[in-house]
């Protein structure tokens, strides 16, 4: 990039959506070097635009994706999911864009539910799944609790949801708990309009756990492992090296809390046989696929 190139780009500014490689060398470079490194030659425009003119901004951001590796979703401090945007950085779990799956399916649940219901993300990491449901059905949600084993995870996750609650109109209230699954989570939550009772109202919870096994690599995607490298720890490997293990403890969890309640827990590609091998007898869960290799299991509790 010559000196004329880059003021050729701070002149640009303003119009940088929809530049054209042609007319911009740098970028046309960038694209290549981002194709040559194995990533999307698409996100140089991203950084550009990112970056703001400032061109030791662009190629900061250019060097953190292709030398170090940065997933773009950090490198950009942004993740687009449910075609909504959120903070995301390396305190917070990247959501995957097939969770969106789960997250039409838990819209569909609460269409099909007569009442308003109390919504539980639990590992809700940057808050993307319990939000995104929130935007899309904000009318039939009563309150949106979001909850995580990680407080760093929760510093991302309130200023998104501070984001949204403070400029959508009916957005619910909500409450953030950092609890180890459901066991910092009380019975009874408190807004500003009322005093809700969990085990008298009807709570729809959704989950992306980890569910990874340092064991059991091959059980995991080769997209996974390469995010893996940066995500927290935390958000991808199962405790104690058991896959499956936070499935089995919400799933008896929930059960003991009495509520009723609606469960829906991602379960990526894993099959029906390796369930059974794993998941509770005295629970009647489902396994529901929602494409060819994205699947929930879910689980009614009627008390
Ligand atoms: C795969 S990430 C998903 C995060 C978020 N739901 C999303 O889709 O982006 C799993 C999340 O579960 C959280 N987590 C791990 N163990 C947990 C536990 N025992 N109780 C609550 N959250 C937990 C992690 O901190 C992480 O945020």
């Amino acid at each position: 990039m010559t000196i004329a190139d880059n003021k050729m780009h701070k002149a640009s500014k303003k119009e940088s959506v929809g530049l054209s490689h042609t007319d911009y060398p740098s970028l046309r470079d960038t694209c290549r070097l981002l194709a040559r490194a194995g990533f999307d030659p698409r996100e140089a425009e991203e950084f550009w635009n990112a970056a703001e003119g400032d061109f030791q901004k662009f190629e900061r951001l250019v060097y953190l994706r292709t030398v170090a590796r940065i997933p773009k979703e950090y490198v950009l401090g942004e993740l687009t999911f449910c075609g909504q945007k959120f903070v995301v950085d390396q305190r917070a779990y990247i959501s995957d864009h097939w969770t969106e799956l789960l997250v039409h399916r838990a819209v569909e649940v609460i269409q099909n539910i007569e009442n308003r219901v109390v919504l539980l993300d639990v590992g809700c990491g940057a808050g993307s799944i319990g939000l995104s449901v929130t935007l899309f059905v904000p009318n039939r949600i009563r309150h949106l609790l979001l909850a995580d084993i990680s407080c760093k995870a929760l510093e991302v996750c309130r200023l998104n949801v501070q984001a949204y609650a403070n400029v959508r109109e009916c957005f619910p209230s909500f409450s953030i708990h950092e609890s180890d699954l459901l066991t910092s989570i009380p019975n009874e939550i408190r807004t500003p309009a009322e005093t809700i009772d969990l085990r008298k109202s009807y709570t729809l919870i959704v989950c992306d756990p980890p569910y990874g096994s340092p064991d059991r690599d091959k059980m995991v995607s080769r997209g996974m492992l390469e995010k893996a490298a940066h995500v927290p720890k935390e958000s991808i490997w199962g405790p104690h090296g058991e896959l499956f293990n936070i499935h089995v403890r919400l799933f008896s969890e929930i059960l003991s809390r009495s509520w009723k309640a609606h469960a829906i827990i991602e379960c990526g590609r894993y099959d029906d046989a390796h369930l059974r091998e794993v998941l509770p007898t005295n629970i009647d869960w489902q396994h529901v696929w929602l494409d060819e290799e994205y699947s929930v299991v879910e689980a009614i509790y009627q008390p």
